[in-house]
């Protein structure tokens, strides 16, 4: 099944899907969570974020937002990523999180930070990060704040307050 499948890279006119997605998956609390506050009227799309389609419906989206740690260039934020209920555990999350690295790797950035279960994202190679090192806007769970190192060593660089990079977005939309 999956290997018919792909990613792609999402487009301004796939938004409507994409907050419904949103909407249906995550509910109304999607607004408190640290991918939402820290891109807060910096745009919604970037060159990052990816989409699945399946029989011609998007059933799976990926944002992930160029960020500054401490003012130290190079590093992302991922998150949400959501894949429809009806098509979740078949493979479609576990792609996007892997052409989201290879895209981050490609741009040249060092660093992929999430919000997220270790369970799951530890398989991509995300690990927790040092409590209180990387600061996120809100409440934290430290035990979810989780770092993949695509530069070896790189974590060590990246200390402070997260902040989105303004600049290169698709799209200026709010929530
Ligand atoms: C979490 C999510 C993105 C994973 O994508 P997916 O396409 O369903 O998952 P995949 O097919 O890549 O991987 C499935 C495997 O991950 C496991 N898994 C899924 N979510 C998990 C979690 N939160 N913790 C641990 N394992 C998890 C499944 O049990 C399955 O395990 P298996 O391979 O041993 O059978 C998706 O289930 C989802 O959208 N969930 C609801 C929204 C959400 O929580 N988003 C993440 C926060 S932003």
């Amino acid at each position: 099944m999956l290997a018919s499948t792909s990613t792609r890279p999402a487009r301004a006119d796939d938004e409507p899907a994409i907050s419904r997605l949103h909407s249906d998956v995550l509910g109304p609390g999607r607004f408190a969570r640290s991918a939402y506050r820290v891109r807060e009227g910096k745009g919604r799309l970037s060159r990052f974020c990816r989409v699945v389609e399946w029989n011609g419906q998007l059933v799976a989206a990926l944002r992930m937002t160029e960020v500054t740690i401490g003012g130290v260039p190079g590093a992302a934020l991922l998150g949400p990523i959501v894949v429809s209920s009806n098509h979740q555990s078949q493979g479609f999350g576990r792609l996007l999180i892997r052409d989201a690295i290879d895209a981050a790797r490609e741009a040249g950035l060092r660093l992929v930070i999430l919000v997220g279960d270790e369970p799951y994202y530890g398989r991509f190679g995300f690990q927790i990060i040092p409590e209180a090192q990387i600061v996120l806007p809100g409440p934290a769970n430290p035990n979810r704040l989780l770092a993949l190192e695509i530069e070896g060593g790189a974590l060590a660089r990246y200390r402070g307050v997260v902040a989105a990079v303004s600049g290169g977005s698709l799209s200026k939309a709010a929530g």
